[in-house]
């Protein structure tokens, strides 16, 4: 966790991080509705150790995935020119490997709790943007996101 404190912007367990308003109550039952079980949790797990050496590689696939989809990409680019943002493309990228080491790790706790509300602020018109200085889109949108769920469980 030491050496994740040095990504830039990542806020995960810091005063900057404001309380989730979803209680951790909530997430049990959202863990109901998702069909999301102990098993899940210890497969997560076992994840981890195989993923620590992986993350590179995994980026690469997620980035080469949005890369190829020109909706996608236009959330990572500038409002100005549609160009892709190198610098916001490369900024997120460091925090999105943490995450999936996070994620891996499977600790729900209030903080890992309050950091997924941080994250969701971040695709929202609240935070997008604010992290990295980007002048990009002012959010990403929802029917993007939820659909995001599906290629991720395939991959
Ligand atoms: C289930 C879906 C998704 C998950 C779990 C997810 C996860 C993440 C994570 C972990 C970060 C870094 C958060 C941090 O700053 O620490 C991030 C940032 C970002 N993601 Fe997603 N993401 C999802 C869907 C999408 C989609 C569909 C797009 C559209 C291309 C997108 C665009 C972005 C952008 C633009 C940022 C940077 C936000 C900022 O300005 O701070 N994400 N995402």
């Amino acid at each position: 966790m030491q050496e994740a404190m040095k990504i830039p912007g990542y806020t995960y367990g810091t005063q900057a991080v404001e309380r989730s308003p979803v209680t951790l109550g909530d997430f049990e039952l959202m863990k109901k509705s998702a069909l999301f079980g102990a098993e899940d949790i210890q497969a997560l797990r076992l994840s981890a150790e195989v993923l620590k050496d992986q993350v590179e590689a995994v980026l690469d696939v997620w980035y080469g995935f949005v890369a190829s989809n020109p909706h996608l990409l236009a959330s990572f680019s500038a409002l100005s020119d549609g160009k892709p943002l190198a610098e916001y493309l490369g900024g997120v990228r460091k925090r999105f490997g943490q995450w999936i080491l996070d994620t891996a790790r499977a600790e729900y706790d209030q903080r890992w709790l309050d950091y997924q509300h941080e994250i969701g602020m971040r695709h929202h018109r609240t935070k997008k943007n604010r992290t990295d200085g980007a002048a990009s889109t002012s959010h990403v949108p929802f029917r993007d996101l939820f659909a995001l769920i599906f290629p991720s469980r395939s991959h």
